[in-house]
């Protein structure tokens, strides 16, 4: 039988503990051992983002992460984003805006912005696009996903931002 490692940390504000193969890497304990879905699996080379997560509130790669290194770090995933049944800003501009399109690549997008947000609360468009540079998506075209973090850093500010016409209506 193969021996398994064990570790406890903080999941989503929760104290964890799992036993895992100790080879696995983060983002096949959270999916596979802990059932949380919501990290998608993508290139697992560190090239696409899409298995972004929080960890101690820096945005990291959870395929570039063992799953051991975890112990006693607080980890976040696009599953604790959502106050209970309230969605975060960034979720509600993301499903407003249509820059979750297929979603596959949402969930990295979400907490990436999130942690961009955090540390600036004004960014700029340049600020968003360097930080979400490592995100890959292939449905969106980018520019709905930029202007969704915009809007959820006003919201967030309390201020009012004006879009495009054509970001709510489409091209007419
Ligand atoms: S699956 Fe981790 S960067 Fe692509
Ligand atoms: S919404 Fe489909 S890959 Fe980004």
């Amino acid at each position: 039988m193969k021996q398994k490692t064990h570790i406890s940390f903080t999941l989503n504000g929760e104290t964890t503990e799992i036993a895992f193969a100790p080879h696995k890497t983060l983002l096949e304990v959270l999916r596979e051992d802990l059932a949380l879905t919501g990290t998608k699996h993508g290139c697992e080379l560190g090239e696409c983002g899409t298995c972004a997560i929080l960890v101690d509130g820096r945005a990291i790669l959870s395929c570039l992460m063992l799953g051991l290194d975890a112990e006693g770090r607080e980890v976040k995933t696009i599953e604790g984003m959502a106050q209970g049944a309230e969605l975060h800003p960034l979720q509600h501009t993301f499903a407003d805006l249509g820059a979750a399109q297929c979603g596959y690549c949402s969930p990295g997008f979400l907490l990436v912005a999130e942690e961009l947000l955090k540390k600036k609360p004004h960014p700029t468009r340049s600020e968003i696009q360097e930080a979400l540079s490592g995100n890959l998506c292939r449905c969106t075209g980018y520019i709905k996903i930029y202007e969704a973090v915009e809007l959820a850093a006003a919201k967030m500010r309390g201020e009012e931002m004006e879009l495009p016409r054509e970001s709510v209506y489409g091209l007419e």
